[in-house]
């Protein structure tokens, strides 16, 4: 049952009206009823109310990239772990990728995720289909079957487009659908058998290293064939500083390019693994100082778009093992509002820059076919993040909703914590600090 409930007195903060002050929104029927400003109150209706005091208020978060892991994965993560998690995170809508088993490169399989997330997802799932068929890299998928069945994006995820042929195809017929390709940019003839970023540690540890230059190569030809096509390309998580700058320079010519960076390519760097630690080891590889740096300043310029979390749930099992062994990935839904607070309270990005990029921006890539998202306005899903900016607490994977465990940020202590998650006016997490009160 949706309730009626006020939300009464935090700092709202929505980008998409360009709204940062305090106030009170009614969420009713399933949607945002009202937003006051200062004390005011709403019109009469019975409701429960949420005291937000000292809390900010802002749009559901958006994540356009996370791993869900079924069908085929479910001991990793499933539709039903996996959006928990995300509520957790504050998260209302997701975006999961295709590296499924089998992969969803098909009208059906997108149509099994919808079905699945009907009858178990917490929030909003919105599949993204496979560029290639089967994602090796041969063959178009069928793009328009899977963009008329609700596919909001293609991708190979995991694995790069080696053929340039094949992602100018991609590019091209994506156009028809207005839909972005998403792109795992990684030249696999420098990276074959790399564990982590190339330099000074890697070569410290013994483990053979993914350079730079293995991402920037695929950025650089996918940003010429975008240009060639007009087609929408979405760089995924991207991680150096060369990237960052064809981004920009590609922008400033008008390529039809948005990007996005991780949570812990933001905050964590190569120095993570050592002491061969297996859930420090992603790809791409955590990077350099050097390129967080240039990362953050893609964020506050604007050549990168959004943040999303490349949630990579793996069972303990997985990455129990010897470091060249374990697989890539790191479970992020549930830390990641955590870890990017840090960024805010150390001054190199603000909260409504943090706010936009989860929010706003990656509601405009998902574009108007997907409604009103990433946006408090009068008449918009209720979807509605509460979260304390600065209340620390301790990572502890047991309180984890999703199954995979994997983080390397266990035992840490992180500054800003999700209070309440709302979905369609529905609370779907709450804090147990929490009480709701009837007026
Ligand atoms: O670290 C990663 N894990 N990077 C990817 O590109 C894929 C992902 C996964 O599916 O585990």
């Amino acid at each position: 049952m949706n309730q009626t409930l006020l939300i009464k007195g935090g700092r709202i903060i929505d980008p998409s009206q360009k709204i940062d002050e305090t106030g009170s929104l009614l969420v009713a029927e399933g949607k945002i009823a009202w937003l006051g400003k200062g004390e005011a109150t709403p019109p009469k209706t019975d409701y429960e109310v949420l005291d937000a005091q000292g809390l900010v208020v802002c749009p559901g978060l958006i994540d356009l990239h996370c791993h869900l892991r079924q069908p085929g994965y479910e001991e990793k993560e499933t539709i039903a772990s996996g959006t928990k998690a995300a509520a957790r995170g504050g998260f209302t809508t997701i975006c999961c990728m295709p590296n499924t088993n089998p992969p969803l490169d098909n009208q059906t399989a997108i149509e099994y995720i919808k079905a699945k997330a009907a009858a178990e997802a917490v929030v909003r799932v919105l599949a993204i289909g496979c560029i290639s068929k089967g994602r090796k890299g041969q063959e178009l998928a069928e793009m328009g079957e899977m963009a008329a069945a609700g596919a909001v994006a293609f991708s190979d995820d995991g694995e790069p487009v080696l053929s340039s042929h094949i992602m100018r195809q991609a590019l091209d017929y994506s156009r028809a659908f207005d839909l972005p390709v998403i792109d795992h940019c990684e030249d696999t003839a420098l990276t074959e058998g790399g564990q982590m970023n190339e330099g000074v540690v890697s070569a410290r540890l013994g483990l053979r290293g993914i350079p730079n230059a293995a991402e920037d190569i695929i950025v650089a030809r996918d940003l010429a064939l975008a240009q060639l096509t007009g087609g929408r390309l979405h760089i995924a998580h991207a991680t150096t500083e060369g990237a960052v700058e064809l981004i920009r320079r590609a922008k400033e010519k008008g390529v039809r390019v948005t990007a996005e960076v991780t949570p812990h390519h933001l905050t964590l760097t190569e120095e993570r693994v050592i002491g061969y630690n297996t859930n420090a080891k992603v790809n791409p590889p955590l990077r350099t100082e050097r390129d967080i740096e240039a990362l953050i300043q893609g964020l506050n310029d604007n050549t990168i778009d959004i943040i999303a979390t490349d949630h990579a749930p793996h069972t303990e099992g997985d990455k129990l093992c010897e470091f060249a062994l374990a697989p890539f990935g790191i479970s992020g839904l549930e830390t990641a509002l955590g870890s990017l607070m840090g960024l805010v309270h150390k001054k190199q990005l603000s909260l409504a820059t943090l706010i936009a990029k989860l929010t706003h921006e990656p509601a405009k890539i998902l574009g108007a076919k997907q409604g009103k998202l990433g946006t408090l306005a009068v008449g918009a899903p209720a979807d509605v993040t509460i979260f304390d900016p600065n209340l620390e607490w301790v990572v502890d994977t047991k309180d984890f909703a999703s199954k995979g465990k994997n983080t390397p940020l266990v035992g840490e202590k992180l500054k800003g914590r999700v209070i309440a998650t709302i979905y369609q006016g529905k609370v779907v997490y709450k804090d147990k600090t929490i009480k709701l009160k009837q007026r």
